[in-house]
């Protein structure tokens, strides 16, 4: 396989391949998600709660995202890893001031990844301009924005009814306008995701909840894997059922969402 990038992408979503991003945080999983066929691999910071056992995402430090993406960094480099590196930007990474957050996406470029992710619509939007402007890919987030789970009032669906719906449309198309090149539409209703994915051609949409109507997919990696701390969320599948191993999960993660036979859209008819 080539080393995946922006024109692949591009090509990919123009194409109607569906795109398998999965999350990672360590060397020997960023390895095996390359190995299995994961185009995208996310150094989420839901390493918050998978790996340090926090209870969100808001109190992962910039200096602790370095350290995750440069160890999955290590790890794809240690197989020639094909996978495009997405790497979050924390809480308080990037809320200042645009040049707060370029110097926090310089950390993590440093680091390793190829594009940075960032999370919200409205005030964001200078924020992702002023980045890919100066040559920093971004990867927006909208929908069930983790970080701002306390101001949200919970891990629940987002851009349910007519004006929350309206209002996350302005907020994804002018992420695309600023040049976001992928968004991330978490907990969305599939209705709304499938309209999203339609309309933005310059951006590649990825559900987590959102159904499968969008252009690619992602789950955290420990979930799908069966391991979880807390109550596993509904839109997760369990890839270890049937599988023969881990790197046989991963595999059969990609292949269900190649195929489109993940998500399957009943599990959350929201
Ligand atoms: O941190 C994370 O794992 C994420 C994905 C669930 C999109 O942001
Ligand atoms: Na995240």
């Amino acid at each position: 396989r080539k080393p995946l990038s922006l024109p692949r992408l591009a090509d990919m979503h123009a194409r109607g391949e569906k795109i398998a991003m999965l999350t990672a945080y360590d060397a020997t999983f960023a390895a095996m998600a390359d190995a299995a066929g994961v185009e995208c691999i996310l150094v989420g910071d839901s390493l918050g709660m998978v790996c340090q056992g926090l209870h969100s995402t808001a109190g992962v430090t910039l200096e602790t995202m370095r350290y995750h993406t440069e160890s999955v960094f290590r790890g794809l480099h240690r197989v020639q890893g094909t996978a495009w590196l997405i790497a979050d930007l924390p809480f308080g990474s990037y809320h200042e001031s645009r040049e707060q957050a370029l110097r926090s996406a310089t950390v993590l470029m440093q680091a390793g990844a190829h594009m940075v992710k960032l999370e919200g619509g409205g005030w964001t939007t200078d924020t992702v301009r002023f980045l890919v402007e100066r040559g920093i890919p971004v990867c927006a987030h909208l929908g069930l924005t983790p970080q701002t789970v306390h101001a949200l009032g919970g891990y629940r669906v987002q851009g349910k009814g007519e004006e929350a719906a309206a209002r996350l449309r302005r907020e994804a198309h002018a992420l695309q306008d600023a040049g976001a090149a992928m968004l991330v539409l978490e907990m969305v209703p599939a209705v709304l995701a499938t309209e999203l994915t339609g309309e933005l051609k310059h951006c590649a949409t990825i559900g987590i909840g959102a159904g499968r109507g969008t252009a690619g997919q992602v789950l955290v990696l420990h979930d799908m894997l069966g391991m979880n701390l807390g109550r596993m969320a509904k839109f997760v599948r369990n890839f270890m059922h049937g599988a023969d191993g881990i790197a046989q999960a991963i595999e059969a993660y990609v292949r269900a969402v190649k195929d489109g036979s993940f998500p399957d859209d009943r599990l959350h008819a929201w």
